[in-house]
């Protein structure tokens, strides 16, 4: 089944274009997956970028999406547009700055909504009002509700440390996704090639992001194949209307569940996650009773990556 990515933010300059053009490059010549960009950014930067960089392989398509005229045109626009694309496509993924007259709704065509956002203050404000405002989407109950992966760009090495992804600031359930540096290669690579080739910290920043993202992929993969046969697709809904397990008998089919509807939190920065891999390592060890959540162990034997298997665990706790 197609894999349905929407990398958007209300603000520009945040680095979507240039996460959604190297994504897009990392899927089909390293994953070898087929892969189709959808660019309905009229400045069509990211289609640009894949259109005279060396050719990786991608399906790129500069469309418009009718993003002022409200209501559901844009979503009926964008429903046709990626039925096409999902024909041939393992992977599609769309570029989009999110505007305020598009509905919330228009979320529900995809598998995963991804928000690059910076960490300065003027523009975590911005994304968490962003993600307010549609927090009915991310924290619906349906069992289609998009994945929200929340990824920090353009990030200076002084604020790796920082800890500013809290429940207070962002109150809507998300993944956090491993930050992706800030370099002058970021730039100077646009047009030209990919920053999964480039040996510094921007590019094995971005090594790590894209990982991360194939691994959330996986996770919903192995959750719709766990969904209940009959659950019809959430699309078109609201909050209110979609509660289809609210009152259900029907148990949540899968752990993934808990992890992606939980308030997460992790934290920014390589070396920090470092720290609390080996300090729960070593707790592990201490550990000779059998204390270890059942949904931890088995998110352990599905290789899901630390920085997911933490957030499932701790859902209030900041303290990094
Ligand atoms: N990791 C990065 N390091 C340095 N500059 C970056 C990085 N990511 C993006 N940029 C630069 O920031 C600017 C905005 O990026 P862009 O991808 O076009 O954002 P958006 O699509 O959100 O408007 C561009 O000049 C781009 O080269
Ligand atoms: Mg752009």
């Amino acid at each position: 089944m197609t894999f349905k990515i929407l990398v958007t933010s209300q603000k520009g300059g945040v680095g979507k274009s240039t996460l959604s053009a190297n994504l897009v490059a990392y899927f089909s010549r390293q994953m070898q997956l087929k892969t189709t960009l959808i660019d309905w950014d009229p400045h069509g930067s990211s289609s640009n970028w894949l259109l005279h960089a060396p050719n990786v392989g991608v399906v790129v398509q500069h469309l418009s999406l009718p993003v002022d005229q409200g209501g559901n045109r844009p979503i009926f626009e964008a429903r046709l547009q990626l039925r096409h694309a999902t024909k041939t496509s393992d992977i599609v993924l769309c570029d989009l700055t999110w505007s305020d007259s598009l509905a919330g709704e228009l979320m529900f065509e995809f598998d995963m909504v991804l928000v690059p956002t910076s960490v300065s203050e003027i523009e975590l404000g911005a994304t968490s009002g962003f993600l307010s405002r549609n927090r009915w989407v991310f924290d619906s109950a349906a069992t289609r509700r998009p994945m929200l992966l929340v990824c920090p760009t353009r990030v200076l090495p002084e604020q790796l440390a920082s800890n500013i992804f809290t429940k207070q600031r962002f109150p809507v359930s998300f993944m956090l996704a491993p930050p992706v540096q800030e370099s002058q290669t970021a730039r100077d690579l646009y047009e030209r090639g990919f920053l999964m080739d480039s040996e510094d910290v921007c590019g094995f920043s971005f090594l790590q992001f894209a990982q991360a993202v194939c691994a959330a992929r996986e996770m919903r993969m192995a959750q719709n194949n766990q969904a209940p046969k009959a659950a019809p697709l959430a699309t078109g809904v609201n909050a209110s209307s979609s509660d289809r397990f609210a009152n259900s008998t029907t148990p949540r089919a899968s752990v993934l569940d808990g992890v992606v509807g939980a308030a997460q939190y992790s934290i920014l920065g390589r070396h920090r996650q470092r720290k609390i891999a080996e300090s729960e390592q070593a707790q592990a060890q201490a550990q000779t009773t059998a204390t270890v959540s059942d949904s931890s162990r088995t998110m352990s034997s599905l290789g899901i990556p630390e920085f997911i298997k933490r957030m499932s665990r701790s859902t209030t706790s900041a303290k990094f």
